[in-house]
């Protein structure tokens, strides 16, 4: 099909984990619409057009397959996909900035507001552009003024369509969303331009799953989402260490409270901490921004959030270190899994980089597998004494020799190992700390392990 055949060309901006999955099923869902995703990395587009993609998500190398190619294309050429597209998503990275005022809390925005400069720069028409990102409140406004500084005459239109999606589960999230939101400015311009991105999403989203608001509650809603999604995983988190102290089981406190359906079950799972590259940002983001509005009391009710979750990790090391005899020295611990959740060779936030380095900061030696996520590991701990860590693909192998296992990741095959292989491999007393309650503790227990569970009461051959 040649370009002049399609009836939209849509650019994005940034193929990251948001932009290629979004793109690659608006692709699939809009055969006439030309999509092409740029990005600055060389290598990741490299990849993105490689049978190699650059992110493990189920599903997506099938959608990839039956688009690319056809109308959908991944490029470096950034000036070249702006002067083409007249509807453009920014998808870059919004981390927590590490420098100056806001320094771990406010957005670092330098990406994007390079991208605002490049489109105002290469843009020879009108286009409307759109925050796929996850930006702060008012992002759109700062957006508008870069645009409105262009002397070219061409007219910018700023929407919010913030991305729900969740890794492991993208494809399916992105093809049969909750709901789409798209902000816009409450002005004539602005909703002809929310009409037009209403009529992308309705090829394959109920109308009335599509929502539009004002654009300041759009950028809102995205963070308080998030920040609602981590507060109940930090609640139950809170309430493990209870169950812990008083026999009671987090599971079954879990069912009981998630079956009002005023609550609902989802997000109650108790575990080692969220982790993830949006939760923790997102959340210190909005504290940000009540303190900036002098809201103090509501930024530290939503800080606790996050509070909570170091807690959490921090807990899990100090009670194996305590379970332990009280040292770890030279014994090693198998980790089983590393990236931040199931389904997924993301490690960004990985709550395993911080029980890594806590049990290697007790001179523990660790052995770390992973179905997905070994090559990211090794980044993450690139500074560690390689005689402290290794990185072994078969779990078997990792866990022989050990003195415990961790479960990090809800990977489901962990579930389904021979652990009565497992237990005669290792250093005896064998100890299972379960961080994501995954495991058939009775039966571990009945094979010989010690077994700690989260938020229940341990299986003990030892008595403590
Ligand atoms: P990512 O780091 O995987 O991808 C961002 C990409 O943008 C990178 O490949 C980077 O090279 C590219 N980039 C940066 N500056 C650029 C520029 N000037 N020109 C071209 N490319 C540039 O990040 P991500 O996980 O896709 O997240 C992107 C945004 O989406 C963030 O704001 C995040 O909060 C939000 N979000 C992420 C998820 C998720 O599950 N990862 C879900 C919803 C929303
Ligand atoms: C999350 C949100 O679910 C998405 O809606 C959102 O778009 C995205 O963040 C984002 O803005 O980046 P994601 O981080 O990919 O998606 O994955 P989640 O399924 O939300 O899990 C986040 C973390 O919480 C993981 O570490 C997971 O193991 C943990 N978790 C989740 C629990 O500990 N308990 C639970 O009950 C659920």
């Amino acid at each position: 099909m040649c370009v002049e055949q399609f009836d939209k060309h849509i650019l994005c901006i940034g193929a990251g984990y948001v932009g290629g999955p979004t793109m690659a099923v608006i692709a699939k869902n809009c055969p006439r619409y030309k999509v092409t995703v740029v990005d600055i990395s060389e290598e990741r587009i490299a990849r993105w057009n490689s049978d190699n993609l650059p992110i493990y998500e189920p599903g997506l190398d099938e959608v990839i397959a039956a688009c690319r190619g056809k109308n959908l294309f991944f490029s470096t050429d950034i000036s070249q996909g702006i002067r083409d597209s007249e509807i453009i998503f920014v998808s870059v990275n919004t981390p927590i900035k590490n420098f100056g005022i806001g320094a771990g809390m406010a957005a670092d925005l330098q990406y994007w507001e390079k991208t605002a400069r490049q489109i105002l720069e290469y843009s020879n028409s009108s286009k409307i552009v759109i925050e796929k990102s996850t930006f702060p409140v008012k992002t759109a406004l700062a957006m508008q003024r870069i645009f409105s500084s262009g002397e070219n005459g061409c007219q910018f239109e700023v929407l919010s369509n913030p991305e729900f999606l969740a890794e492991g589960t993208a494809i399916k999230d992105l093809e049969e969303p909750d709901r789409v939101l798209i902000g816009s400015m409450e002005t004539d311009t602005g909703r002809k331009a929310r009409d037009v991105l209403v009529d992308i999403f309705a090829n394959w989203v109920p109308r009335d799953r599509i929502l539009t608001s004002n654009i300041w509650s759009c950028e809102l809603s995205k963070l308080v989402s998030n920040a609602f999604l981590a507060q109940r995983i930090s609640s139950i988190n809170a309430i493990s260490h209870l169950c812990e102290k008083t026999g009671a089981d987090v599971k079954e406190v879990a069912l009981a409270v998630g079956m009002d359906s005023r609550i609902g079950s989802k997000f109650l799972t108790a575990s080692i901490g969220f982790g993830g590259s949006c939760f923790k940002k997102d959340i210190l983001n909005l504290v940000y921004l009540c303190r900036f509005y002098h809201l103090n009391e509501e930024a530290d009710y939503l800080e606790g959030i996050v509070k909570i979750n170091e807690y959490q990790k921090g807990r899990f090391v100090r009670n194996m270190i305590n379970i332990m005899f009280n040292t770890l020295s030279n014994k090693r611990i198998c980790l089983f899994g590393f990236a931040f959740k199931a389904n997924t060779g993301d490690t960004r936030e990985t709550p395993a980089i911080a029980i890594a380095r806590g049990l290697m900061g007790e001179n523990a030696e660790i052995v770390i597998t992973d179905p997905k996520a070994l090559q990211n590991a090794r980044i993450d701990l690139q500074d560690a004494d390689p005689g402290r860590v290794s990185f072994v693909e078969d779990p078997y192998e990792a866990a022989a020799g050990t003195h415990a296992i961790a479960v990090i990741t809800e990977w489901d095959f962990y579930r389904h190992l021979d652990y009565q292989k497992i237990y005669d491999s290792m250093v005896k007393p064998a100890f299972i700390f379960d961080g994501r309650n995954i495991l058939d503790h009775q039966k571990c227990f009945e094979i010989g392990f010690n077994v700690y569970p989260l938020g229940k009461t341990a299986l003990s051959h030892l008595g403590n």
